[in-house]
């Protein structure tokens, strides 16, 4: 039996698991990643292999009555998500779960009071909070540098389905060629943005107001490999109004030119303001720059390495980078069996009750309290 602190299975192997999940975990000297299981057993063997696991699995249930492991890591495709973050949890496993938990928020509502009631800890693969910038940001919004919030922007883009030669997998319950819009970029894309909003802005969100557009019809489909007509949203644009004076709009979208990850927040307020870019540019993969009332111009500030990984740096893939905080962070939530549980199902719960409160807008075109969509 292993002898490190922590021990954890990683559920879907595939190209994610492979580039964040678990070399993020293996980095963490406190952690071993004793399973990985994939439904596919090609994909779970060469995971198993490359990484140096021992254990294979294709069957997920073969590591829940484990006492052996203590987190379940879910990162197959989306609609495996639920079904194996609840299984787990059922098992008293602490969970890791690729969003979204589920597309519904009373869902994922109901999975963070299933891990309350277990006293076990969740956390959402909200990978852009753990970037060194975005920590860093958080922490100086917290001392004060911004003084009270005015404004927020968020957005989120990048170029990766522009072409629409480029296989895309199906949105969920999507009718290819439905006459209505099919939610998807701001699921997919603009969830980590939305996070970032909700955690900077620290205020209960109120009303959204919000459209969306398709602009590619026709792309290649990833389960057919044919070229069909898509009738998805890929690119939003959304206005956020919160319970004080402070607002924030929302931007998402896979076919706008530019790198990946494509992240920039932006908080504005009576003191000072920072804009924070994840794009992977020029060799580096984040920046941070901050003005104040009183110095105008934008400077580009130096990331403290407290905010790295042991020996972590800009210049890194940032999967890895982003990841290894991510994992780290969850690791030191459990280990030191406190309270403290960030980015946790019932955040997940706050940004999928948003992202259904932007769809009931676009659809109906109008206002929408958030009041009225239900996941609280
Ligand atoms: N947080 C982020 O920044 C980020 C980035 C990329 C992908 N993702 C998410 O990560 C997840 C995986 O994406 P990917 O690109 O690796 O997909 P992928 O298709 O390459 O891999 C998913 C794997 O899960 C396996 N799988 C499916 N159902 C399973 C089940 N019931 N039990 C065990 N294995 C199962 C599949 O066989 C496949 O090998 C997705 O939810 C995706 O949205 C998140």
């Amino acid at each position: 039996m292993s002898t490190k602190e922590l021990r954890v299975a990683v559920v879907g192997a595939g190209r994610w698991a492979e580039r964040a999940h678990i070399p993020g975990w293996q980095r963490d000297p406190r952690v071993e990643v004793v399973a990985v299981a994939d439904t596919d057993p090609e994909v779970a063997r060469r995971a198993a292999k490359e990484f140096g696991v021992a254990r294979v699995e294709t069957n997920y249930r073969a590591l829940l009555d484990d006492p052996a492991i203590d987190v379940i890591d879910v990162a197959t495709g989306n609609e495996a998500h639920f079904e194996i973050s609840w299984a787990a949890l059922e098992a008293g496993k602490h969970v890791l779960c690729e969003k979204p938990v589920h597309r519904d928020a009373r869902q994922t509502k109901r999975a963070a009071e299933l891990a309350a009631s277990k006293g076990v800890k969740t956390k959402l693969g909200f990978t852009f909070r753990y970037a060194p910038a975005v920590m860093y940001a958080k922490d100086l919004i917290d001392q004060g540098f911004v003084g009270e919030p005015y404004v927020f922007n968020g957005y989120e883009q990048n170029s990766q389905w522009i072409d629409p030669a480029t296989p895309l997998r199906q949105a969920e319950g999507a009718e290819p060629d439905g006459a209505e819009v099919t939610v998807s970029s701001i699921e997919g894309y603009g969830a980590p943005v939305i996070d970032i909003m909700h955690w900077w802005v620290g205020r209960p969100l109120t009303s959204v107001v919000g459209t969306w557009r398709n602009f590619v019809p026709v792309r290649m489909v990833r389960s057919s490999g044919t070229m069909q007509r898509m009738n998805i949203d890929d690119g939003d644009m959304w206005i956020c109004e919160f319970d004080t004076n402070v607002m924030a709009s929302i931007q998402s979208s896979y076919v706008t030119v530019g790198n990946y990850p494509g992240i920039e927040a932006r908080i504005y307020g009576s003191e000072g303001a920072l804009i924070v870019r994840l794009v992977e540019e020029f060799g580096i993969c984040q920046t941070i720059k901050t003005a104040t009332k009183d110095a105008v111009e934008f400077v580009e500030q130096e990331i403290p390495q407290r905010y790295f990984p042991e020996g972590g740096a800009s210049t890194e893939a940032w999967p890895f980078l982003f990841y290894s905080n991510l994992v780290h962070n969850f690791a030191d939530e459990i280990i030191s069996g406190g309270t403290e549980n960030q980015g946790d199902f019932a955040q997940g719960a706050i940004v999928q009750r948003t992202i259904n409160a932007f769809e009931r807008s676009a659809r109906e075109r109008r206002w929408v309290a958030f009041d009225e969509v239900e996941g609280a």
